[in-house]
């Protein structure tokens, strides 16, 4: 399995705050059957300068002590970028500097606030899109506006959006709210991607089995296995996404 989504770099975000800690999330992954990670730190507005020496220098170092450790987990680079003020008003949209999944100027995890979604959501798809980039939303099933009307997801998804439910929604750890509107979307085929989002070893570790195990039991192995690793790998390869 590949987990697109992880807060699994040391002292970088709201992640793990140690090196130990964050080869303990890469030990828990090797175990659940998840060979490659993108670490996907919070970065506010989509660009960073210090992106180089921060989290890539970071990066590589801790894929030189997982071999080091033998655990058989390879990390890539990404950044989850959170939709803000600056980023809608600004030209970094059209610019198409935003960071991208494994660097490939495809792909671009896109996070909104959990409460409300942005009235311009649409244009903000639309212009990415005219870049050549595709966004990735993640975890909207945790949005309460969302809750309340998850019908607006069918829209985004037209405009070409991908949508990542996160594996502990689906296993109800964040309670009924995002466990009814993560089966919600699976039974109306809105979901392409599971990751984990995971931001530390116990309570949110980097664990997609437990969510293959349900979306399995509902829509079949072949539709669960395709959400954590076929879809995944078109976005770690930043090649076209086909459903
Ligand atoms: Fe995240």
């Amino acid at each position: 399995m590949i987990d697109i989504h992880t807060h699994v770099l040391p002292m970088i975000d709201d992640g793990p705050t140690t090196v130990q800690e964050s080869l303990e999330m890469c030990r828990i992954a090797e175990k659940d059957g998840i060979q490659q990670i993108i670490a996907t730190p919070h970065i506010q507005d989509g660009i960073n300068d210090e992106y180089e020496n921060n989290v890539l220098k970071k990066l590589s170092m801790m894929n030189q002590l997982l071999q080091q450790e033998g655990i058989d987990i390879e990390l890539f680079p990404g950044a989850e970028v959170y939709l803000n003020d600056h980023l809608l008003k600004e030209e970094i949209l059209k610019q198409s500097k935003l960071l991208t999944m494994n660097g490939g100027k495809k792909y671009v995890l896109l996070e909104f606030s959990f409460q409300w979604i942005p009235p311009e959501t649409e244009k903000v798809i639309f212009q990415l899109k005219t870049t050549g980039l595709t966004p990735i939303l993640p975890h909207l099933e945790r949005n309460s506006a969302i809750q309340s009307d998850p019908g607006m997801l069918l829209r985004f998804v037209e405009m070409g959006a991908i949508l990542q439910v996160t594996a502990q929604s689906i296993a109800g750890d964040f309670g009924t709210a995002p466990e009814k509107c993560a089966l919600w979307m699976l039974k109306n085929n809105l979901v392409h991607i599971i990751a984990s989002d995971a931001h530390s070893p116990v309570k949110r570790p980097p664990v997609l089995s437990r969510a293959v195990r349900i979306v399995s039991d509902l829509l079949g192995k072949e539709v669960a296995r395709k959400m954590v690793s076929e879809h995944p790998k078109m976005i770690l390869e930043g090649t076209p996404f086909i459903m």
